[in-house]
């Protein structure tokens, strides 16, 4: 594949590698997608069937990259997949783009909510896994392998963006190409000092700012207290002791909605910028 700047693409196994080459990656999974891209080297590639019944291998191993440390226990022992629930209006068919959605439980989300979702990942590795997970599920959603900084998209194609747990791990620059990337692919009118892949810290101000500057009017909600990335909706795939802390955070968080000033002691929250025309 190329596109009209001149970059050629390798397609590998039917995925679109569309990462910039020359670029720096953010994640190591990126560098191994250009290196099997370039030597052709997918046969090498861990090759899983799509089995009935059975919790894909990758996520099996990846539920707690994915989903936070709380779910370290579930690592191998998955009996269903953790398909959290989006807080979003049901999508009415609107096209719904996930950055950095491995093995796609967002994009599922989505989908169930009736999204047209389209997932990108510089893991090849992931982004095969959520194309399995997907047929296994019957979810129609579409994957590629992509950087959230350099979006292989067109203008204003899409009404939701959305990304859970990825951004923080960025070096500071990247975020703000990934959010003018993210102000390029959104619809107008449509809502929308570490190292490597370690956590960034934000200020909810900087956040709202950051937002707001490269995308339109943003405004902060809470995910949860306590912990990162816990889903209510997974509280049963927990022991005892967490499911009460994510009850807590869940308490919380309800409780935010209505003293908003809540959202600045919580550890994980949303942010919802709208593109203006
Ligand atoms: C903690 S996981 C979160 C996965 C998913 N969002 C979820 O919540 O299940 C972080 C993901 O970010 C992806 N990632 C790293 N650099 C990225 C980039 N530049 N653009 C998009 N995704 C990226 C990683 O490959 C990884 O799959």
């Amino acid at each position: 594949m190329s596109c009209p700047k001149g970059h050629r693409y390798a397609v590998v196994e039917g995925i679109p590698i569309l990462l910039l080459g020359e670029t720096l990656q953010t994640h190591i999974e990126g560098s191994r997608s250009l290196v099997v891209a370039e030597l052709g080297e997918a046969a090498r590639l861990p090759q899983f069937d799509v089995v009935p019944g059975r919790i894909d291998p990758f996520v099996q191993n990846a539920i707690a990259a994915t989903n936070g440390s709380l779910y370290q226990h579930l690592v191998g022992k998955l009996t269903e997949y953790p398909i959290p629930k989006l807080k979003l209006p049901s999508g009415d068919g609107k096209l719904f783009l996930e950055i950095g959605c491995s093995w796609g439980r967002w994009c599922i989300a989505a989908s169930r909510i009736g999204y047209r979702a389209v997932g990108v990942d510089p893991s090849l590795k992931g982004v095969r896994a959520a194309r399995r997970v997907a047929r296994q599920l019957g979810v129609d959603a579409r994957y590629v392998v992509a950087d959230g900084r350099y979006l292989p998209f067109r203008d204003g194609l899409f009404d939701q963006v959305f990304s859970y747990s990825v951004l923080q791990h960025l070096p500071k620059q990247d975020v703000y190409l990934a959010l003018r990337a993210i102000q390029d692919v959104l619809r107008p009118g449509g809502h929308r000092e570490a190292r490597d892949f370690e956590v960034r810290y934000w200020t909810p101000r900087e956040l709202v700012s950051a937002f707001h500057s490269a995308i339109g009017p943003a405004h902060i909600s809470v995910d949860g207290y306590f912990s990162l990335n816990a889903q209510i909706s997974d509280v049963l795939f927990l022991p005892p002791k967490y499911r009460a802390i994510v009850r807590a955070s869940e308490s919380l968080r309800k409780i935010s909605e209505v003293f908003p000033l809540l959202a600045y002691v919580a550890d994980s929250l949303y942010i919802t910028a709208s593109r203006q025309q």
